[in-house]
């Protein structure tokens, strides 16, 4: 059982669990904090939390050389079907969980906005729990903060992978409250330094988790994969 998560930079996150690839939100091509380009890449499934351009980016392209599955809300996924030529799509939608090849995903609520690049309705934001390889992980995706990341972390959460860059997500103190809702084991940090407005100094947002909430802080580098 091996299970391993990279930060590619923003929100964009490459899962291997066993032999599969899982990238999410993929970002690449015009995101000044990613090291890899979308060509680098091989994956099996893409999960999207939601429309936004850093989050959909380079999801079709990616999706097609690799005959990869894009999962996403169903405006979402319809959109990447219907208007960007995506070959495999699974359309699901807030509370809905699925089984895949790797383990089984669930949908979870976000308070955000979701509009695609085309100016297209891309339904409701989310967020995924992610069982696999015997682990729970929580990708939160853009979310300010809510009381009902009591219910995610219900069952257990190994990682609770949270944004932190403010102004457009919660930021670093509402984070600390998340971790606490969630009852994360680990948090990660996402959303953030890719660009001066969502600047934030990652030692002192560990400080702050050690200080004020019950997970472990985990800042991972860019391009370097931490066991789960
Ligand atoms: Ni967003
Ligand atoms: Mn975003």
């Amino acid at each position: 059982m091996s299970l391993e998560l990279t930060w590619l930079g923003h929100a964009t996150w490459l899962l291997r669990a066993g032999e599969q690839r899982v990238l999410v939100d993929p970002f690449l091509t015009d995101n000044p904090s990613a090291e890899v380009g979308p060509a680098e890449l091989d994956v099996d499934f893409i999960l999207i939390t939601h429309g936004h351009f850093d989050h959909v980016a380079d999801a079709a392209d990616i999706a097609n050389r690799c005959d990869a599955t894009v999962v996403a809300n169903y405006e979402i996924a319809t959109w990447f079907a219907e208007k960007q030529g995506v070959q495999r799509t699974l359309g699901m939608n807030l509370g809905g969980a699925t089984e895949l090849p790797f383990g089984r995903v669930k949908m979870t609520t976000a308070f955000h906005s979701s509009q695609l690049p085309d100016g297209s309705y891309g339904g409701n934001p989310g967020g995924y729990v992610v069982e696999t390889q015997g682990k729970r992980i929580y990708f939160a995706g853009d979310t300010a903060l809510f009381s009902d990341m009591q219910l995610i972390g219900a069952a257990g959460l190994d990682l609770a992978v949270l944004p932190i860059g403010d102004l457009f997500t919660m930021g670093p103190q509402d984070s600390a409250l998340a971790a606490n809702f969630l009852k994360a084991k680990k948090v990660m940090p996402a959303h953030y330094n890719t660009w001066p407005p969502i600047e934030q100094n990652a030692n002192e947002w560990a400080e702050l988790i050690r200080t004020q909430a019950e997970a472990e802080p985990v800042v991972p580098v860019v391009g370097q994969a931490v066991a789960i």
